[in-house]
């Protein structure tokens, strides 16, 4: 029996849509919240009205684009958190709704999950490879960082987490105090190629076991510059470049010390990447090296199931459709999960 299922992703500030067909992707439609720009950060209120402006002519997007008919789906699968309230809200009132008109299941789907799920995405036109179990993954993204230890479908377990800044914040919270714009990460990426990632040093936390900590990097960063800008104001001008390279090249030595202790201690020889910051050219590069250095397998999602996509919610609820999980009606979105 063949399986069609729609994912709908609202937990943050991007509204997407997505049809998975027995586990390959038809459609990943996504509205991006431009309205968020000029605030330097997401403005929870903008983000929920946003979503409510959205949400139908994106699913209508993805239900076209998969060229299927809406008779054809077989289950909505949502993310009910972790995230906004006001956002997941959305998202969630939007799926019972749609079910309960069309007489199919609702499945619910926890956002961070979904990003290690994202690796088990089908193409219709391009082979990928799927880790094997069990396996770790390195998830970051704006508001997590974790190592995971993945046995099964659906079977995760936290090893390592950041105690306090995910990783995509180290990158946006530095990225703003040099002016970038919002959200930084990607714009430290770009300019990171022109820069020497040797140039400055920044400090590097020490935390026990497997979690992270980005915090002090933050503030190393942020004193760093406070200094270099008494002594010359157009210090980040001059030395933007090299300022995100030596930044980036600092997250991404944090994020491998403890990745590579970790693969070690469980003798783990197969890692994944995934969440927004996997889209990183050094991060997707450092883990390239693994291959080389390590002998390694190493898995990356494509970029667009990489930063928030409404594909890898479709795909975790084709997994929980196969084993009959499904939410009642009465369910209610969590901010926490
Ligand atoms: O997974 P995601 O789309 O949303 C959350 O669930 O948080 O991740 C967004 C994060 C942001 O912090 C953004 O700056 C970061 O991913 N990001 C990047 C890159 N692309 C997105 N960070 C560094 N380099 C990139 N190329
Ligand atoms: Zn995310």
């Amino acid at each position: 029996m063949s399986i069609t299922i729609l994912g709908i992703e609202s937990s943050c500030d991007d509204t997407a849509a997505a049809i998975i067909k027995d586990g390959v992707i038809l459609s990943n439609s996504i509205a991006n919240q431009d309205v968020h720009r000029s605030f330097g950060g997401v403005v929870p209120e903008l983000a929920s009205r946003a979503h409510q402006q959205n949400i139908i002519p994106v699913v209508d997007h993805a239900i076209k684009k998969a060229g299927i008919t809406r008779d054809e789906i077989d289950g909505v699968a949502f993310t009910r958190g972790p995230g906004l309230l006001g956002s997941l809200m959305v998202g969630t009132s939007f799926a019972k709704g749609f079910a309960l008109a069309r007489n199919i299941p609702i499945i619910e789907v926890n956002h961070l999950q979904a990003h290690v799920i994202s690796l088990f995405i089908d193409m219709p036109d391009k082979e990928v490879k799927h880790p094997p179990f069990p396996f770790l993954c390195l998830l970051v993204s704006g508001g997590h960082t974790q190592l995971m230890k993945i046995t099964g479908p659906l079977e995760m377990e936290v090893i390592g987490k950041t105690i306090d800044d995910a990783a995509g914040e180290a990158f946006d919270k530095c990225a703003k105090v040099m002016g970038l714009p919002y959200p930084g990460g990607p714009h430290v990426d770009k300019l990171a190629h022109q820069g020497n990632p040797e140039r400055f040093n920044f400090a590097k936390p020490k935390v026990e076991g497997l979690d992270y900590s980005f915090s002090g990097l933050k503030t190393s960063f942020l004193y760093f510059l406070r200094d270099e800008l008494k002594k010359d104001k157009q210090f980040i001008d001059k030395n933007l470049n090299d300022l995100c390279a030596s930044l980036q090249h600092t997250i991404i030595n944090i994020l491998m010390e403890k990745l590579i202790i970790a693969a070690r201690g469980e003798g783990i020889r197969h890692v994944a990447l995934a969440g927004g910051v996997s889209a990183n050219s050094g991060l997707r590069e450092a883990f390239e090296d693994l291959k080389i250095s390590r002998d390694w397998e190493v898995y990356i999602p494509a970029f667009s199931f990489s930063t928030d996509n409404a594909a890898m919610i479709a795909m975790t609820g084709y997994f929980k459709y196969m084993r009959k999980e499904f939410a009642s009606q009465d369910i209610a979105p969590a901010a926490r999960l």
